[in-house]
């Protein structure tokens, strides 16, 4: 456990746009290659980071660095990686430091969703016949992923003496998700929809787990969450009115209105916050 006794001052002037840059810093995003992934890497890049892609889909990491070469002229380095296999993590992260000599940022961002792994078949069972096995792949991915990640990325941040983590959570992670809105036989014809215990439980373990490394690792690395709510994705219609009434700015998230926030929690900005979790959710948890 780290520890210190006298505050570190910043060297640099505490202008307001040199504590959002990232100028050069080498940013690990795992699930890099999905919908907020590719946003995350995107904020980075605009605030002259390094972002290094981690997605088991080696064909959606590539395209994921080519659309980000289109759009923002450089494609970041991408790695095929499986996160809950802690040799392959381990391996990434000596690749990575050899080729940039640190690593500055870690982003646990994948998770088994279900567009990332569809069609799972049993994704959406209901709890009483939920499948272990699927309860098991969720919590390896989001949780033991996110361990693994923090284990191997932590160490070297540790030799650096610094380091940023922010784990990517859920808002319902803090509040449970509404049953009601889910209907029993489905909002896509013929599929049953709704947010499985495994993918909520997951994210408040996440929400934990940021605390204990905040407090572990201080002052060295800080440790943060991000809990977004729902992205609007082409859902159905009568699905996003009864999630909607839930949240008093009345509409769900656009991809883009998390890359502020996940700036702000990498960057130099919130240099003084540790353990916390900022949770987007246009009010939903406020009643
Ligand atoms: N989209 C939303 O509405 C929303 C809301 C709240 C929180 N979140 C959280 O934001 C994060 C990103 O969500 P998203 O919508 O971009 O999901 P997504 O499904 O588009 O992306 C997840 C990525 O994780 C990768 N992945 C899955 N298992 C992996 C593994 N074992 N190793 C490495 N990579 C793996 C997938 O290939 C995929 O590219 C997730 O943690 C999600 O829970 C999303």
């Amino acid at each position: 456990m780290a520890t210190a006794t006298t505050p570190r001052q910043a060297a640099a002037p505490h202008t307001v746009d040199r504590l959002f840059r990232l100028d050069g810093r080498v940013a690990v995003i795992t699930g890099g290659a999905g919908m907020l992934g590719r946003k995350h890497a995107e904020a980075i890049l605009e605030m002259g980071g390094r972002p290094v892609l981690l997605d088991v889909n080696p064909a959606k990491c590539r395209a994921a660095a080519e659309e980000l070469a289109k759009s923002h002229g450089t494609a970041p380095e991408g790695h095929a990686v499986d996160i809950t296999d802690r040799a392959a993590v381990a391996e990434a992260v000596e690749r990575i430091v050899r080729a940039h000599g640190r690593i500055d940022i870690l982003i646990n961002n994948a998770a088994m969703t279900v567009e990332s792994s569809s069609p799972i078949s049993g994704y959406f069972a209901p709890f009483e016949d939920y499948d272990v096995a699927l309860w098991e792949q969720a919590l390896r991915v989001s949780l033991t992923g996110a361990f693994l990640c923090a284990q191997a990325v932590g160490k070297q941040m540790l030799r650096q003496r610094s380091g940023v983590i922010l784990n990517i959570a859920s808002d319902v992670g803090v509040i449970s998700p509404d049953h009601r809105i889910y209907r029993p036989d489905g909002d896509y014809p013929g599929t049953p929809f709704n947010t499985p215990v495994s993918y909520a439980v997951a994210k408040a373990g996440l929400i934990s787990f940021t605390r204990y490394l905040a407090t572990y690792w201080a002052p060295h690395i800080r440790v943060n969450a991000l809990s977004p709510a729902g992205v609007y994705n082409n859902h159905d219609e009568q699905f996003v009115k009864r999630l909607t009434n839930l949240i008093p700015m009345g509409r769900m998230a656009t991809k883009d209105e998390y890359k502020g926030a996940v700036i702000f929690l990498v960057s130099d900005a919130s240099a003084f916050m540790t353990g916390f979790n900022v949770v987007m959710d246009g009010g939903r948890t406020c009643w």
